[in-house]
């Protein structure tokens, strides 16, 4: 059986490590600019958001930051009233088990619960992510992509050459309440 729950800080050291696993694996780096400094400082998260994991025989295998405060430091380019997950992430040891789901479902919970639409920004190597999202019926909306020159203000030293040119993918959902 999978449980969603918060995070406790015992765990926050788990839950950098495994979501660092988890985009290590992503076929492109995603951890340059020093993100991986940022994913790892769970507990500075955890002050500004809801760090959720998923927990399978009381293991923990997956993580994901769900942000519903505008003011929230992990929050970016929502729109007023819109909620948003970040750092959705499954230990590669666990795929296929069913957390990434449950973890999205429980945003969708927590979403539906306040009556917000969930807007979440996506990468093209993020394929299984995307295909689950369009499965829980996320729209896509080119409209609300976060264009290379909108993202790319710091002119990253370490940017990997595949990253030029790229967006943000946005995703919507919609409650139906
Ligand atoms: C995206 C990600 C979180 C999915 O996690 P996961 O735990 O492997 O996903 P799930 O098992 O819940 O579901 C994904 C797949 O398993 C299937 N599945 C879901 N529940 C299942 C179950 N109980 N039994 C078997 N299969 C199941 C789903 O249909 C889906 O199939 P597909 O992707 O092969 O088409 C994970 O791949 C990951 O960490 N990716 C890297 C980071 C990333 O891309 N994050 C997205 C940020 S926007």
């Amino acid at each position: 059986m999978i449980t969603v729950r918060l995070a406790r800080p015992d765990e926050y050291e788990r839950v950098g490590a495994l979501t660092i696993a988890a985009y290590r694996a992503l076929a492109v780096d995603h951890l340059f600019g020093g993100y991986d400094e940022k994913i790892l400082d769970t507990a500075a998260r955890a002050r500004s958001a809801a760090v959720l994991v998923a927990v399978i025989d009381d293991h923990v295998v997956g993580s994901v930051t769900y942000v519903d405060d505008p003011a929230s430091e992990w929050n970016e380019w929502t729109e007023p009233g819109e909620a948003q997950f970040r750092l959705l992430a499954v230990d590669p040891e666990a795929h296929g088990r069913g957390a990434g789901v449950a973890l999205v479902r429980e945003c969708m919970n927590r979403a539906s619960a306040s009556n917000q639409p969930i807007l979440i920004h996506t990468t093209p190597w993020m394929e299984r992510a995307q295909r689950m999202y369009e499965r829980f019926g996320f729209v896509r909306r080119p409209d609300r992509d976060a264009a290379y020159e909108v993202w790319n203000d710091a002119d990253y030293p370490d940017l990997p050459p595949e990253w030029v040119g790229q967006a943000f993918l946005a995703f919507v959902w919609e409650p139906r309440n």
